[in-house]
């Protein structure tokens, strides 16, 4: 049974004036927090970013307070927690990656911060195209494809595959039949205020575009300097062509 290809979805940030639905990443926000934070860490974001989500400093705050992170240590010496601020990273929810695989059926749940663009690349787009691609408005989003088709892949092993205990079957996992992971997400899990549809389908879009931005929190701009990079280039060659046919016109 060969691994099965993502499907290619539709995303708001794809193309070269593709820019990230904020509702959406707000969304796929609680997705992470409510369900997918109890294992996997994501310890390169830090709250303050969210106001890329279009939150307000206040709002980033209240939400940052929601934490407790670990700090010192104190004059006397002493470790001690305390509320999160702006400037304090993601909590993970595990000390360490033994931990993390000792409470997962040996398998680490991996670091989010980066798992949209790393499952991409090894899904096999090579680096110098994801590069290349934001300019050129082509296709980046393998990442998120590969998190959709993931989380909405699991299904009942074939007759005749068994799949080892603590695992799952999901055709759709980059290194094996099965994974440690269960089925994360099921419909109504989440409470949605915007009236989007609480669906394994919703969710997985948002949760997988929210990833998207936690590993390319700069994906727009960069879309727009590579824009305007083209359009520089475009006027040069045009001003090099008169330029040169200036220089040589009485060279015949
Ligand atoms: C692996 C997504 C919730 C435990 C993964 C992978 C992704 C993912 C993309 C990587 C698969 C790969 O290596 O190619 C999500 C999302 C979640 C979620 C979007 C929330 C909606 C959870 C929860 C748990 C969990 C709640 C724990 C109860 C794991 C484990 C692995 C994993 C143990 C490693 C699997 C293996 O290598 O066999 N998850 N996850 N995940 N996740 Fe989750």
């Amino acid at each position: 049974f060969p691994i099965k290809h993502p499907a290619q979805e539709k995303w708001s940030f794809a193309g070269p004036f593709g820019h990230y639905d904020k509702g959406q990443l707000q969304r796929g926000l609680k997705v992470y927090t409510e369900v997918c934070s109890a294992c996997h860490s994501m310890n390169l974001v830090s709250f303050r970013t969210l106001e890329g989500l279009g939150y307000s400093d206040g709002q980033v705050k209240t939400f940052a307070a929601n934490y407790e992170v670990q700090d010192g240590p104190n004059a006397e010496g002493e470790m001690f927690t305390r509320k999160a601020l702006p400037s304090d990273h993601f909590p993970a929810p595990f000390p360490n990656k033994e931990a993390a695989a000792a409470a997962n059926n040996g398998a680490a749940p991996p670091d989010f911060s980066l798992i949209a663009k790393a499952r991409g690349i090894e899904r096999g787009f090579p680096q110098f195209l994801i590069d290349m691609i934001p300019i050129v408005g082509g296709y980046q989003e393998g990442g998120p494809d590969y998190i959709h088709a993931l989380l909405n892949g699991y299904q009942d092993p074939p007759e005749g595959v068994e799949v080892a205990e603590g695992t799952h079957y999901n055709p759709y996992f980059a290194n094996a039949q099965a994974l440690a992971m269960a089925k994360p997400l099921s419909d109504d899990q989440v409470t949605y205020d915007d009236g989007s549809p609480q669906t394994v389908e919703q969710y997985s879009h948002d949760v997988a575009a929210f990833l998207m931005w936690a590993a390319e929190p700069h994906l727009e701009e960069r879309k727009r300097t590579g824009f305007m990079v083209m359009i520089f280039l475009l006027i040069f060659t045009g001003l090099i062509y008169l330029t040169k046919k200036s220089v040589y016109s009485n060279k015949e």
